[in-house]
């Protein structure tokens, strides 16, 4: 029996909902293939400000040190919009991201063949479905870099500046070369090398990488034409890797193709070994406490965690299965539904799931 160590972050509003059903899946996993998940809970967010007054306790990164994988909920709320930049939840998630030096955020954008309806592309763009990866810098470029203000002669002058070490664009583009060995090799590399000198080494670092994958291709695209091709021809692309702020603009795109926001799920890895996995969406107070809430984001997460993490390769295309099977039955939450559709709720999904994992 393999034994792994989870952190279990379930943060504010849906969070706590979505990460409850993950974790009955994942004991039902545990129990199908005989691995033993150990959960150790830990507060983040707008429940820590509360019990803590601060979003992201000494306590809370220790526990995530601790253990193998990180498991997250989701962050934030109306509650705790008022306060100031430094104390606000959101802080969790980068203070996170750099405890645990996670430079690497992959983000599969899929779009079920079961949801197709709810893909704004027309039918002969998407075709049989689409499943594209996102691998987006996390830790460098413009939201790290040098930032200010000064006075000129046209008044106030604001700077951001965009700045990448070889080190960090090899280690990301390492990242992208690996996640496409295991699914299409294809490498899709987007900057704006005919503009930015940030561009033209991250072209050059990503080029010099590729050599050590002579079985992957990598194609290069500058960034308004990736936005561009990612509504006309999204099919071509494979995995993607770009920078902090392409990544960030490049993957909200890419999952509002795929209809709802309650089906993405996300890794981020690092340094360590110690990957987080989180749903992409937020807390959604609307619907907060209402059991309405889709916990498949979140358990595609854990899958992604098996895969990532763990290596349990098998476990995870079991959840991805499981997920599918419940599609196929019908079953949807109110994100998802449309007309001749059953309706669920977020317990009743996670018990379907369960159900058609054994
Ligand atoms: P959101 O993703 O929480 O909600 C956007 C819309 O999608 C809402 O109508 C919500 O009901 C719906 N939705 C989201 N997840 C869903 C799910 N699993 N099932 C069904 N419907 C779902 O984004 P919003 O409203 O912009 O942010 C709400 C709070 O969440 C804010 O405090 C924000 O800062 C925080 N947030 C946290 C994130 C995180 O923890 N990683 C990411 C994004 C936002
Ligand atoms: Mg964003």
């Amino acid at each position: 029996m393999m034994n792994f160590n989870i952190a279990m972050i379930p943060g504010d509003g849906i969070g706590p909902e979505v990460v409850e059903q993950t974790v009955l899946v994942l004991e039902k996993v545990g129990e199908i293939y005989n691995h033993k998940f150990n959960f150790k809970e830990a507060l983040a967010g707008g429940c820590a400000i509360d019990e803590y007054g601060e979003p992201l306790p000494k306590k809370t990164i220790d526990i995530c040190k601790e253990s193998d994988a990180v498991l997250l909920g989701a962050i934030g709320g109306p509650k705790w919009d008022n306060l100031p930049g430094d104390r606000r939840p959101e802080r969790a998630l980068l203070g996170l991201r750099k405890a645990l030096g996670l430079y690497a955020n992959i983000r599969p954008a899929i779009l079920f063949d079961q949801l197709k309806e709810a893909c704004p592309l027309k039918p002969e763009i998407i075709g049989d479905g689409l499943d594209i990866c996102i691998v987006r810098e996390l830790t460098g470029g413009i939201y790290f870099g040098e930032k200010g203000r000064k006075d000129t002669e046209l008044g106030q002058a604001a700077f951001d500046v965009e700045i990448y070490s070889e080190e960090e664009v090899r280690r990301i583009a390492k990242t992208a070369f690996d996640i496409a060995r295991k699914r299409n090799k294809i490498v899709t590399n987007v900057d704006k090398a005919n503009v930015l000198e940030s561009s033209r080494l991250w072209r050059s670092v990503v080029e010099e990488v590729a050599t050590d994958y002579p079985d992957v291709t990598l194609n290069h695209m500058y960034v308004d034409n990736a936005s561009m091709q990612l509504v006309r021809n999204p099919k071509q692309f494979d995995v993607v890797v770009t920078t902090n702020m392409f990544g960030d603009i490049l993957s909200d795109e890419a999952s509002m193709i795929t209809g709802s926001i309650g089906m993405l799920p996300s890794a981020s890895l690092g340094e360590g070994n110690i990957g987080m996995y989180e749903p992409v969406h937020g807390s959604a107070p609307d619907i907060a406490g209402l059991d309405k809430a889709n916990p498949m984001a979140t358990i595609l997460s854990a899958a992604m965690m098996l895969r990532y993490s763990f290596g349990l390769e098998k476990e995870a295309d079991a959840i991805e299965k499981a997920v599918k099977k419940v599609l196929d039955d019908g079953y949807r939450t109110m994100d998802i539904i449309n007309e001749g559709k059953k309706a669920v709720g977020t317990k009743e999904m996670g018990r379907l799931i369960i159900e058609a994992l054994s």
